[in-house]
């Protein structure tokens, strides 16, 4: 299977989003990937469903939307009108996360869950099978630019045993301090999706940043 990208608009340029949307329409990306951040589960405040909604209209790959708010059964049937295909929930701010797959699904969603780095990948032994996605931080979520904690390697191993033994079918997802070095560590330790922020938007040249990724 090839590689999913998925950039991460948190590191677009906001005063011309249009023109960047357009530059991954255009390019060798497979999804947008748009981070919601509440100021409370994660320090920062991104963006919220207006800009989701906006985002929608121009987007021709599907959004690949990363939730690092609190309480997210608030938000499906909100998040699944404005447009996302992909939805993930945080494993630390879901009580009931069966419940919370569930809802995402009844809403005609892909359902992801994310795990922050100290969380280990055997909690999701219980609901691997019913996952779409496992979306594993490589960094503590809330801001972009950080580095890649190295320690990720060994959970994408991990949790791809844990896919295969169970015969499940979920995509695996890796995000924060991607570029060409720890992404192709990640692909050999079995990712299949790779999120990029800063290394795509923050190159010369984004659209072959993109396609450099693709074919890693
Ligand atoms: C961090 C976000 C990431 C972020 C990644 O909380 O979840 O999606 O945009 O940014 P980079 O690729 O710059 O680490
Ligand atoms: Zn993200």
């Amino acid at each position: 299977m090839q590689t999913i990208i998925s950039p991460s608009l948190l590191s677009a340029d906001f005063t011309n989003l249009k023109a960047d949307i357009e530059m991954v329409n255009k390019s060798e990306a497979d999804w947008f990937h748009l981070d919601i951040m509440d100021g409370v589960f994660v320090p920062n405040i991104s963006y919220g469903l207006p800009v989701v909604q906006q985002i929608n209209k121009i987007a021709e790959k599907p959004l690949d939307v990363h939730l690092m708010i609190v309480d997210p059964d608030r938000y499906v049937e909100a998040f699944q009108k404005a447009g996302a295909d992909y939805l993930t929930v945080h494993y630390e701010a879901c009580t009931h996360l069966h419940r919370t797959i569930q809802n995402i699904k009844q809403h005609g969603m892909k359902a992801g869950v994310s795990l922050n780095p100290h969380t280990s990948v055997s909690v999701l032994e219980d609901i691997i099978q019913d996952l779409d996605l496992v979306l594993l931080m490589s960094v503590n979520p809330g801001f972009g630019g950080q580095s890649f904690i190295e320690n990720t390697y060994k959970k994408v191993t991990q949790l791809k045993q844990m896919i295969t033994g169970q015969n499940a079918n979920t995509i695996i997802e890796v995000d924060g301090g991607v570029n060409l070095n720890t992404g192709k560590k990640l692909l050999e330790a079995g990712a299949d999706a790779l999120v990029a922020g800063s290394f795509v938007f923050g190159a010369n040249n984004p659209t072959e940043t993109i396609s450099n990724l693709k074919n890693l």
